[in-house]
């Protein structure tokens, strides 16, 4: 069976490495969520190389495949982690970057709470979150494309469909984490940096 592979990472990783580009110190350690496909992961360790990588997956499979040959250099071997589980299995473990693209609109409510719950708990003093994907602005009109794509999610689980961006930074505040950027990206999807409150 071929190794899976996505169309729409493709497209959109060489701007999401552009801005990471931007926005990262030189150095660092880096704890990537929903790795999927490890297209991201691949892409921007090579981009990054100052940066050590860890790729992460909830599903079995895709985890079977982010663990099959070639492993990048400064790529660390893929874990399981469902960010609904109140313990990530990482122990005292710290990143200056966590990093989650394309997760919040395609699992349960809960999964933000435990996103943000876990990279809370998980960053280095100075470190960020980073998410990507898209989300709902009550200030700004949605793109067709968005409410298509919520539609379509929400007929395929009453659970999925895009988030709002206010909700996604309240949680991030009930875990003590401040929306301390937010980027346009292309395809109607934004980039959204989340540091410690007190940083
Ligand atoms: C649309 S894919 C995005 C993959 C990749 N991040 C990207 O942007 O190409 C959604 C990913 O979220 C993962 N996922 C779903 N529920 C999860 C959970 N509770 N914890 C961690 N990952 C989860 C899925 O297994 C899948 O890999």
């Amino acid at each position: 069976m071929p190794a899976p592979h996505s169309p729409a990472a493709e497209r959109n990783q060489q701007p999401i490495l552009e801005q990471l580009q931007r926005l990262l110190p030189a150095q660092g350690q880096a704890l990537e969520i929903a790795s999927g496909t490890g297209q991201h992961a691949r892409h921007f360790v090579a981009g990054l190389p100052g940066w050590l990588w860890q790729p992460t997956e909830a599903d079995p499979e895709l985890l079977h495949w982010l663990r099959q040959p070639p492993r990048p250099a400064r790529w660390r071997p893929p874990l399981p982690l469902d960010v609904a589980q109140p313990d990530w299995g990482l122990g005292e473990a710290r990143f200056e970057l966590v990093y989650c693209a394309n997760l919040l609109h395609i699992a349960p409510w809960a999964c933000c709470a435990g996103l943000m719950q876990g990279a809370a708990r998980h960053l280095a003093p100075q470190g960020r979150l980073i998410t990507y994907g898209p989300y709902l602005e009550a200030e700004l009109p949605t793109a067709p494309s968005n409410l298509a794509f919520d539609a379509d999610l929400r007929a395929r689980h009453p659970a999925w469909g895009l988030r709002a961006l206010a909700d996604v930074a309240a949680e991030a505040a009930r875990a003590g984490l401040r929306l301390s950027e937010r980027v346009a990206m292309p395809a109607n999807n934004l980039l959204l940096v989340f540091s410690a409150a007190g940083s």
